[in-house]
């Protein structure tokens, strides 16, 4: 039973998300499972991580790298099976670790049973589980959406005279959380999973959950450039964040509540802050974390950030807890983005904000986008869009635990190339106290021991020229954060006594890219 005086788990915790298909292969196929994630668990109880988010590990053709559900109450052969499953759950609590799974509402893949019943006829019983519109008078698609992966969000089935609608590629058919029993069904799956111990979900794409056909065309985007995407060509007002998510947002936390409050329910949501804050729900009764994807987008200068931070927190609902995010599967590596020499401190700003932070796996080797030869694309988009830099590939590759061939990720051919550098390895960086690992390491062990750096408040977000600082105060013990994101070297404007610094350094002028925390 959770007393009163303590609080859940996930505010003080740190989820890192594992990306299965690269975290450690067992059977020498070339792609990670469920078995690789148990043999390292070691590598994340050293670093100190709280709990794990694994993406997708559910039957699926992979058209979407298992983003496309076929049966969302089992484990694809690819990742192991439901006893696999259990054994990395039961070794997980041993480790002291919270599991989270991945849950995908707002599509299934074509090949689930629900969408080969729906498609046979007009009147099949599942019919209304998917999204069937007619063709308009000329044949053409109902609506001028265009799908997140290039195309119509139309797919024409000649068998029926209809259109169905998918928000992504056409073999992931959206599902009509307007139809009850659909959603009752959804329900269930997440009983299915619940009632295997599992903690919570992250739940994908959530302001796709409930497009409105009915509403319409959507407008063309007056601010497109080519760079942004076919998908952003308009502005999907008709698409995203329906308001009637929120009814099913409110579903989703009574089933977890079901079991548990502190069973937690994190959002995928990419949309403005105020769009982003609806889904915390009303009297909390929603997603306790929707994802604050804000450091994502950010421009990484220091009076931008504080004008972010300070905004995000001005705009979190009252009681609301904060939560920050520097890359996932799908957006380029916080090293590449903002380069190596600022990736350190980008993960001082991650550990030491306001909030619960996730971390990407491999963001704590300083793991960088790995190049990938036409030949070896995996990712649709980029198959789609090719050459356009919207492709997932270079920032979803695998582990490199050890050095040589295979990296300790695989006997076999690996599914995406691993970068070959020595020092991106763990078994390198294990040996080096110098290294992004090692620091990182402290970084969490600081954060454990400093409930001002968890449960503290947030305050005096500032930049002085280059630095961004902030204090966090915890009954009465202060620290100080501050952070040179310029290249040339800064003082540090709140001194005290370091604890430690991106740079090893304890005293005098912040470093280009350096950081500190420093109590008071
Ligand atoms: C989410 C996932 C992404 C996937 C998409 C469709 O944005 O993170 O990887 O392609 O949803 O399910």
């Amino acid at each position: 039973m959770t007393h009163q005086a303590t609080q859940p788990w996930w505010k003080e915790g740190v989820i890192y998300q594992i990306y299965p298909r690269s975290f450690m292969d067992s059977t020498g196929d070339g792609i990670g499972d469920l078995e690789g994630i148990r043999q390292r668990l070691p590598h994340l109880v050293d670093l100190g991580i709280d709990a794990i988010w694994i993406s997708p590990i559910f039957p699926s053709p992979m058209k979407d790298a298992g983003y496309d559900v076929a049966d969302y109450c089992d484990i694809d052969p690819l990742f192991g099976s439901l006893e696999d499953f259990e054994r990395l759950s039961a070794a997980v609590k041993d480790a002291g670790l919270k599991l989270l799974l991945d849950f995908v509402p707002s599509h299934s893949s074509d090949q689930h049973p629900w969408f080969l019943e729906a498609r046979q006829s007009r009147d099949a019983d599942k019919r209304d589980w998917y999204v069937w519109r007619d063709p308009l008078p000329d044949g053409s698609p109902p609506t001028n959406w265009i799908s997140e992966f290039a195309g119509p969000t139309w797919t024409f089935h000649p068998e029926t005279g209809q259109y169905y609608l998918h928000v992504f590629l056409p073999e992931q058919p959206a599902l009509n959380w307007r139809n009850p029993e659909l959603r009752a069904a959804m329900y269930d799956v997440m009983r299915f999973w619940f009632d295997r111990g599992v903690d919570g979900f992250r739940v994908d794409a959530l302001e796709n959950l409930m497009p409105n056909p009915d509403l319409g065309d959507n407008p063309p985007n007056p601010d497109w450039v080519e760079s942004m995407g076919p998908a952003r060509s308009h502005l999907a007002v008709n698409i995203k964040h329906q308001p009637e998510i929120l009814a099913a947002g409110r579903d989703m936390r009574a089933v977890a509540n079901e079991y548990d409050p502190e069973r937690l329910l994190v959002g995928e949501i990419y949309g403005t802050t105020e769009q982003l804050m609806k889904y915390y729900g009303e009297n909390h009764d929603a997603f306790q974390l929707p994802f604050n994807f804000l450091l994502i987008e950010a421009v990484w200068e220091a009076e931008p950030l504080a004008g972010m931070i300070r905004a995000y927190e001005a705009a979190l609902p009252e009681g609301a807890w904060p939560n920050w995010v520097l890359g996932n599967h799908d957006r380029p590596r916080i090293a590449s983005r903002i380069g190596p020499w600022r990736a350190r401190l980008a993960a001082m700003l991650l550990l030491t904000l306001r909030g619960t932070p996730t971390l990407y796996q491999g963001d704590e080797l300083g793991m960088e986008n790995v190049p990938i030869p036409p030949e070896a694309v995996q990712d649709p988009w980029e198959r789609n869009v090719p050459g356009q830099g919207l492709g997932r590939d270079p920032v979803r590759t695998p582990i490199a635990w050890e050095t040589g061939p295979g990296a300790g990720f695989t006997t076999g051919t690996p599914w995406l190339p691993i970068d070959p550098r020595p020092e991106v390895a763990v078994e390198t960086q294990q040996a080096d106290p110098g290294s992004m690992l090692a620091f990182q390491k402290a970084l969490l062990a600081l954060r454990k021991r400093e409930k001002a750096l968890t449960l503290g408040d947030l305050t005096g977000v500032n930049a002085t020229g280059e630095v961004l600082h902030y204090r966090r105060t915890f009954e009465g013990r202060t620290l100080a954060v501050t952070l040179n994101l310029g290249e040339t070297a800064a003082p540090c404007p709140d001194p005290g006594t370091c604890l430690i610094s991106t740079h090893g350094n304890d005293s005098g002028d912040l470093a280009p890219g350096e950081g500190r925390v420093l109590a008071q």
